[in-house]
């Protein structure tokens, strides 16, 4: 018995979006001022395939990503494949690629499309875009604050003002020195007592208390400590003279001096990556109603010599096009649509078809994005489509114009009407164009 056809979704793949004319407006909006920031910082784009080899990740990312969130598959030729989860692995492994052809410090970025299997919920999806910005080769506190202070200035690019986000800022190294040679844990302990402060923000503390006594035994109250310093000045003299915390001090002043002031050391900022090796830091929303991480990355020096070449410092962060987007919305930053096609050509009757066909052609040349109505249906309905569509001008073109070459140049948010020149339309476009009433 032949099987029912089942009913096609016309829903995106769960967790994915579709992006119509006006979300892809507010994807370019975003990327175009992301873009713009970052290469006034110096630093040029790349990109690479979405598929690498699974190996890939085993290396270095962190057990979550790897044995929970991968879309992985074995290929025809037997090949084990992820569909990439972030740009990190990728990127380090280009760099190592051409390790000895490249010129250091490298300053790189891209915005790929990432894949992750979670469960989608607000700000977290099956794929999300991600600006990767990573400088390569520089080591020292100045290249920490650069990445950061650039992560400041894209949110205040976006209109954000700086009492609405908050940069924390934390570093590995102390964590290390604390967990192992001040606490004196294991490498296994300090490992498991690292994930488990990651995990503090989303547990009662109760919990999180239960969990770290279990490990950290007699010591917990130094642990505790330094979970509630606030500040480094409040550290114990041993943590505040190593190198770890006063690095992670001129880290916070070069980014005061910068004029980044929204920075607060958070010492339970772990970051989930195994690669992390020094500063780690996350910008967040501190409104009440959105209180949420939007993005983050640090320092990982390790990574590159993973794959056998020596050891190349980085250092960068990936800001997800999601949380970015909440972000914008929740504070009415995003701008408002507007078509990129600048003019649209209805008509009267099919004679002017021609000629339309000529003046369209004419306005291309000059720069101006014109659509043409080829539908022969009413002149009201032409023009509701236009304005629809969000397209800002309209020509009507019937026998007269065609004849006396004179327009109605109109202004669809307005209802301005204006007599144009066929000549003088260019001009009057581009300045409408760049000055558009709307
Ligand atoms: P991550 O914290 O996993 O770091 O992701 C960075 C940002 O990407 C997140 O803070 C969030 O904005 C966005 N993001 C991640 N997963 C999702 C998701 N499922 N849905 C929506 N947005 C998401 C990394 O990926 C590091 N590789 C970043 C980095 C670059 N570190 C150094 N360089």
């Amino acid at each position: 018995m032949q099987e029912e056809q089942k009913k096609l979704s016309l829903e995106p793949y769960k967790g994915t979006r579709d992006f119509y004319p006006e979300e892809m407006f507010v994807q370019n909006y975003i990327f175009s001022k992301m873009r713009a920031v970052v290469q006034r910082y110096g630093y040029v784009e790349y990109a690479a395939s979405i598929l690498e080899e699974t190996a890939l990740y085993h290396a270095k990312s962190g057990e979550e990503i790897i044995n929970e969130q991968t879309y992985s598959f074995t290929d025809r030729g037997g090949r084990d494949v992820t569909i990439r989860p972030e740009m990190t692995p990728t990127v380090a492994r280009m760099v190592a690629r051409k390790r000895k052809e490249l010129a250091f410090p490298l300053r790189w970025y891209s915005i790929p499309n990432l894949f992750r299997y979670e469960r989608p919920q607000r700000g977290r999806l099956r794929e999300h875009w991600q600006l990767n910005v990573d400088m390569f080769g520089a080591e020292g506190v100045e290249a920490d604050a650069e990445v950061v202070a650039i992560a400041s200035d894209i949110m205040k690019a976006f209109g954000a003002s700086e009492k609405n986000f908050e940069v924390r800022i934390n570093s590995r190294v102390l964590v290390n020195f604390l967990l192992r040679e001040q606490l004196g844990l294991s490498p296994d302990d300090a490992h498991k007592i690292s994930k488990l402060i990651d995990r503090k923000a989303k547990m009662p503390d109760d919990e999180f208390r239960v969990q770290a006594q279990a490990i950290t035994g007699e010591r917990m109250a130094e642990l505790m400590d330094f979970l509630e310093a606030g500040t480094l000045q409040n550290f114990s003299k041993q943590l505040a003279d190593h190198k770890s915390s006063r690095d992670l001090g001129r880290v916070i002043t070069s980014l005061q001096e910068r004029g980044v002031t929204n920075v607060v050391f958070s010492p339970a900022l772990m970051r989930g990556f195994d690669y992390y090796t020094g500063t780690v830091f996350e910008v967040f929303d501190v409104s009440p109603l959105n209180n949420r991480s939007l993005f983050g990355g640090g320092r990982y020096d390790d990574l590159v010599g993973i794959f056998g070449v020596d050891k190349v410092p980085g250092v960068g962060f990936g800001m997800g096009d999601v949380t970015m987007r909440d972000y914008l919305e929740t504070y009415k930053l995003l701008p408002k649509y507007k078509s990129s096609t600048h003019i649209y050509l209805c008509r009267l009757d099919d004679e002017q078809i021609p000629f339309i066909e000529e003046l369209a052609n004419y306005l291309r040349q000059q720069g101006i994005n014109t659509g043409i109505d080829y539908s022969g249906r009413k002149l009201a309905t032409q023009i509701k489509t236009a304005e629809r569509q969000g397209i800002p001008y309209i020509i009507c073109v019937g026998e007269e114009e065609a004849r006396t070459r004179v327009f109605k140049l109109k202004n669809l948010a307005t209802h301005e009407e204006k007599n144009v020149k066929l000549e003088d339309l260019p001009a009057t476009m581009s300045h409408n164009i760049l000055t558009p009433k709307v």
